[in-house]
Order: structure tokens, then C-alpha cells, then sequence
């Protein structure tokens, strides 16, 4: 049921939201717009008509208009952009102390936002307590370690051996001691669970880094997780089902950048067509 609903006091009748509908199910049915007859399940739930609408006249799955922020105003510049995006650093020095629930909530609320291939698909793992961040942490250490004693480590990952010499020696090159995990995962049988779950955890990122937190792509947890230690899966209570994305590691860094970074030497294939 989508609940679609058309305040006839503001609506303009502007056809806005029928001609931008992906799925082209609205229609004036006769004077005002609504969801074409039977064509209900073809929603995409995407909220471009939610969205479209100028005056705020239309409600959907419950949604009132009011309570979006407006695009007019609110919006950072281009500089700003910018600036975020060249100054996000990859941290591997954290502060120990964790950050705020209502912090981490708050951020992974917005970061829903962000498009999938099936909107509202992806599931936000994320350790906030740190008792079980050290579980986690040993756990996955000792299962490399195990994997090295049983000489199972997947073909390319010899690697770990020194990542252990390393983690006995009080150094955490997996986790960077960060006090927070985030793994973003999606059903197998969505289109794109991998470019999904890159694409929120790019967002949580530039996010994290505008609020004052650091943020670390975790490729090493994601081998370790995906291919040496599956039963973390298990564990971490993520459903079999699911298709672990990636896995990124914040919290507050121990440490502060000063400038942006200068990789100017874009690659750039620019094409024009000769026959
Ligand atoms: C997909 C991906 C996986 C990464 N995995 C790790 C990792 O396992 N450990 C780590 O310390 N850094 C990791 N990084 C961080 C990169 O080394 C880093 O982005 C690069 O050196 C550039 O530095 P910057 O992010 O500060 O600009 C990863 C980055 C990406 C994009
Ligand atoms: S976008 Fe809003 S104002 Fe325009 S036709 Fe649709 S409901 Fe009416
Ligand atoms: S949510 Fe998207 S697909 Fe569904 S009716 Fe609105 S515009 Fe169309």
C-alpha cells in the first residue's frame, strides 16, 4: 500500500510529479494526480514525486512533506564540496574513547538515504561497545592466527603472517585500533549488493569527516572476514544471505590534517566519436 495521497489545496496541477515518475504510474485520475489502477507494485519506492512536488502536496508511504529539509538554501557549495573531498584522510590513528550512540545513529539515518539498486535494502552492522570490539578484534586475529597454524590461509594472503608478528607485537594493522566497525551488507539477491554498500560507506565517509570523525576503508578486515574467518558472519549476526559490501573502521582520529591533498593528474579518456 503506498498511501498516496494529493492535498487538492496546494496541488498546482504542474504534472511535475507524473512526468518524472521512473516507473510512469501516475496519471490525473481525472482532476488530480494518483497512482495508476494496478500499478501499485511497479513502485520503486524512490520518492521522486515526494520530492518533485513544489507546494509539498503529496504524501506517500505515510511521508509528510514538511518534515524533509529544503533543498533551497541548505545545500553546500561547490568550494565546499571540494574541500570535503579533497581533505577527507584515511585515518589509522584513533582516539580510544568511542563515539556517541545518538552520533553513530544519527549519521547512518542520513547515510540511508544514499541510492541502491533496490532502495531500502542495505544492513548497517556496526560495533559501538567496546568490550566487543576486543572480542571481535581478537577473535578475527586469532582466526588468522589459526589459519597460519593450519597453513589454510587462501592462496595471496601470505601476508598475514606478518600482520600477526605485528598484532603480537601490540600493533593492530587490521582494525588501526579504532574503537568503531561499520559492515554494510545486502540480501544475495539484490543487483548490486557490492556498488551499494561502496556507495554508503562513501557517503558515511565524507559524512563522518564533515562532523569531525575519521574514517578507514578496511580492506584487511574484509579479506579476513570474507575469506579466512566466514563463521564472523554468524556472529556479528549478519544473515547468511547477505553479501558483505565492505567494511570501514571510525571514530574520533588522534590526528589533524592541515591542507588538502594535490593528486591533480586526473586520467581522463575523453571521446569523440570517428567513423
Ligand atoms: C577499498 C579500499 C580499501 C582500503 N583498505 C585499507 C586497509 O585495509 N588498511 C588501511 O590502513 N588502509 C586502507 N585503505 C586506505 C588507502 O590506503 C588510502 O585510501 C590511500 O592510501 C590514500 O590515502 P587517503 O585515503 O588518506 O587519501 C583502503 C582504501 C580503499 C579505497
Ligand atoms: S507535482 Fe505536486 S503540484 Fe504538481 S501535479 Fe504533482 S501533486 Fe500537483
Ligand atoms: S515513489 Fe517513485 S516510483 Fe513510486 S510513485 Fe513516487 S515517483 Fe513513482
Amino acid at each position: 500500500m503506498l498511501n498516496f495521497l494529493v492535498d487538492q489545496e496546494k496541488c498546482t496541477k504542474c504534472e511535475d510529479c507524473i512526468k518524472d515518475c521512473p516507473v510512469g504510474i501516475i496519471a490525473f485520475s481525472p482532476e488530480y494526480p494518483d497512482i495508476i489502477e494496478g500499478k501499485e507494485d511497479e513502485c520503486i519506492s524512490c520518492q521522486h514525486c515526494f520530492t518533485i512536488c513544489e507546494p509539498g502536496a503529496i504524501s506517500i508511504f505515510g511521508l509528510n512533506p514538511d518534515e524533509s529539509m529544503p533543498l533551497k538554501g541548505n545545500l553546500p557549495n561547490g568550494k565546499q564540496m571540494e574541500c570535503l573531498i579533497k581533505g577527507r584522510r584515511s585515518i589509522r590513528h584513533y582516539e580510544m574513547e568511542p563515539v556517541d550512540s545518538n552520533t553513530i545513529s544519527h549519521l547512518l539515518k542520513v547515510v540511508a538515504n544514499g541510492p541502491t539498486s533496490m532502495n531500502d535494502q542495505l544492513l548497517f552492522t556496526v560495533i559501538e561497545d567496546q568490550e566487543t570490539m576486543k572480542k571481535v578484534r581478537d577473535d578475527v586475529m586469532e582466526g588468522i592466527r589459526e589459519a597460519i597454524v593450519t597453513s589454510n590461509l587462501p592462496p595471496g594472503s601470505e601476508f598475514f603472517d606478518s600482520i600477526l608478528n605485528a598484532w603480537d607485537n601490540g600493533q593492530d594493522v587490521v582494525f588501526r585500533h579504532a574503537p568503531h566497525i561499520l559492515i554494510v551488507s545486502s540480501p544475495d539477491y539484490v543487483p548490486s549488493p557490492e556498488p551499494d554498500a561502496v556507495i554508503a560507506l562513501s557517503y558515511f565517509e565524507l559524512l563522518a569527516q564533515s562532523v569531525g570523525l575519521g574514517t578507514t576503508w578496511c580492506n584487511l578486515a574484509e579479506w579476513a572476514v570474507a575469506s579466512i574467518i566466514p563463521d564472523m558472519k554468524r556472529k556479528l549476526n549478519i544473515p547468511d544471505s547477505h553479501i558483505i559490501g565492505y567494511i570501514m573502521l571510525f571514530g574520533k582520529p588522534a590526528v589533524t590534517y592541515y591542507r588538502t591533498v594535490q593528486r591533480n593528474n586526473v586520467k581522463l579518456n575523453r571521446v569523440v566519436w570517428t567513423d
